[in-house]
């Protein structure tokens, strides 16, 4: 094995592999940011975790020795790759985000065991040499904090996510979360501050710390709510990637390292993005301090006035310019592909269609995009919202086809909205608005919907996809 793990340069076979294993997984998150290579970006990075994950057990070696206990580690991969592959191909696609928050839950609880493992186990040299002050230590201690806010955080989320767990908001939270961060941070300065003989003295303190911050993760993420969530999912999974990275430090692997960083910085800038186009302010997200539960004053009585298929065929049909609004409604009814046939025969017929895609519309971040590409729906087609706002007043028909809080005006005219300041699609500036959805039902933010009464507004009531498959007939009898 010696002979076979190590190249005439005297660089190992297990380092190649975990440069490979980094190369794949940059280029397979670059593959990720467009639709059309997503699908072949996830298997290059999995590729890249597998090479990763069986070079170390071939090839790892402590104090010139193979790793151990290979069968034990094989029933693991085995059991946890079995799960996973259950779970991820049961999983609904509207129910992804719920999944994807488990996994990252993982990821989070992954990273706190190595750091409550190996924190005994600091070598009484270092300690002797620099005291428990050393990087070594402040990576194990960093990795138990932000791995297991990550894992309970996201437990919450998925509870949420699933409709298990509601809202809970209390007046004190910012400064209850404020100083819980600020006495977790107190036990990283007394740990890294004493003067031991063997960490293994101190270990009580790191359950401690484990515990605190399992309160911390819960109660950063209980109060988030309404149109919020996104955000906060996304904070957790750089959570996890900088908790993995710091794995990475402590055993000085590459391929732990380089993606963690990856996870870790990708979230964040995820995280800022997402922050930016809901107008918050990281901080807030930080300590749990907005969305929720809060309640809108907008009045909830109004008439509704209904539209009939054959009048919204005519309608969209001599109309030069219509803009659809996906949203969530659309990915439960699995009305993509009938959407594209309907746009495509409007385009026939010398209507230009357009889709307003919202950062957040769905239930996971690029949601609209997924489902759309699934259907064939030319990438071009897909207007982020900024960019088809202004063109809104010139578009003589926007069907809203299963979304509400994107298209919510109380965002802007509602001060006391738990949406309020998210930026949305200014529905209401199109001449004539249809908004397809079953019923008067609410959307992810449980509020009301004001467009929906508005005059220019007409529903169509029923599923998306027979609505939509009973419009396209209409369309197709004119
Ligand atoms: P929502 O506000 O959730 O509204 C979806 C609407 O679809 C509902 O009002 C529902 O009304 C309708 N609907 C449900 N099933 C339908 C069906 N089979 N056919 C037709 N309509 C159906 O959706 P949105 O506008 O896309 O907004 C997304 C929300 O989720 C935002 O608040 C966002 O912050 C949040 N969220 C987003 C993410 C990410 S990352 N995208 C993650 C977590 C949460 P009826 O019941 O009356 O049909």
């Amino acid at each position: 094995m010696d002979q076979l793990s190590q190249l005439n340069t005297g660089i190992s076979i297990l380092e190649i592999s975990y440069v490979v294993a980094s190369v794949l997984f940059i280029l397979g998150l670059k593959m990720l940011s467009h639709p059309l290579t997503a699908r072949r970006g996830n298997i290059f990075a999995s590729i890249g975790m597998g090479l990763a994950i069986f070079a170390t057990i071939l090839f790892h070696q402590k104090d010139g020795k193979p790793i151990g206990n290979i069968g034990f580690i094989l029933l693991a991969i085995v059991i946890g790759t079995g799960i996973g592959w259950v779970i991820a191909k049961r999983v609904k696609m509207t129910a992804m985000p719920q999944l994807v928050s488990f996994f990252n839950g993982m990821g989070g609880a992954a990273a706190a065991l190595i750091s409550m493992i190996e924190f005994p186990h600091i070598s009484p040299e270092l300690i002797a040499k620099t005291g428990m002050a050393n990087g070594h230590v402040l990576a194990i201690l960093l990795g138990l904090v932000i791995g297991t806010v990550s894992w309970s955080g996201s437990m919450i989320a998925f509870g949420k996510l699933d409709g298990k767990i509601g809202d809970m908001r209390l007046k004190a939270m910012k400064f209850v979360n404020l100083t819980i961060l600020a006495v977790l941070i107190g036990f990283i300065v007394f740990i890294m501050t004493r003067n031991v003989q063997a960490a293994s003295e101190l270990t009580p303190l790191i359950y401690v710390m484990f515990i605190i911050s399992v309160i911390y993760g819960v109660l950063f993420v209980m109060p988030i709510g309404g149109a919020d969530m996104p955000v906060v999912i996304s904070l957790l999974n750089s959570f996890t990637g900088v908790a993995a990275a710091m794995g990475g430090f402590l055993y000085n692997n590459q391929a732990m390292l380089t993606g963690g960083i990856l996870v870790g910085s990708a979230g964040t800038i995820l995280t800022i993005l997402m922050c930016r186009a809901m107008n918050r302010s990281l901080l807030n997200v930080i300590v749990g301090v907005f969305g929720g539960g809060g309640q809108s004053s907008v009045a909830t009585s109004g008439t509704v006035k209904e539209i009939s298929l054959t009048d919204a065929a005519v309608l969209l049909s001599y109309s030069k310019k219509v803009v659809i609004v996906p949203g969530y409604g659309l990915a439960v009814a699995q009305a993509q592909h009938i959407c594209h046939e309907l746009d495509k025969l409007l385009e026939e017929k010398g209507v230009e269609v357009r889709y307003a895609i919202h950062p957040v519309a769905g239930r996971m971040p690029g949601h609209m995009n997924v489902l759309l590409a699934e259907a064939d729906v030319p990438y071009e087609q897909l207007i982020e919202s900024d960019e088809i706002n202004p063109d809104l007043p010139n578009t003589d028909v926007l069907v809203v086809i299963g979304a509400n809080d994107v298209v919510n005006p109380a965002a802007e005219d509602d001060p006391t909205s738990p949406i309020y300041g998210m930026p949305i699609i200014k529905a209401r500036d199109a001449k004539n608005i249809i908004v397809m959805k079953r019923g008067m039902g609410k959307g992810y933010a449980a509020i009301e919907n004001m467009l929906f009464f508005n005059n220019k507004t007409r529903m169509l009531f029923g599923d998306a996809k027979s609505t939509l498959q009973n419009l396209v007939n209409e369309v197709k009898s004119l």
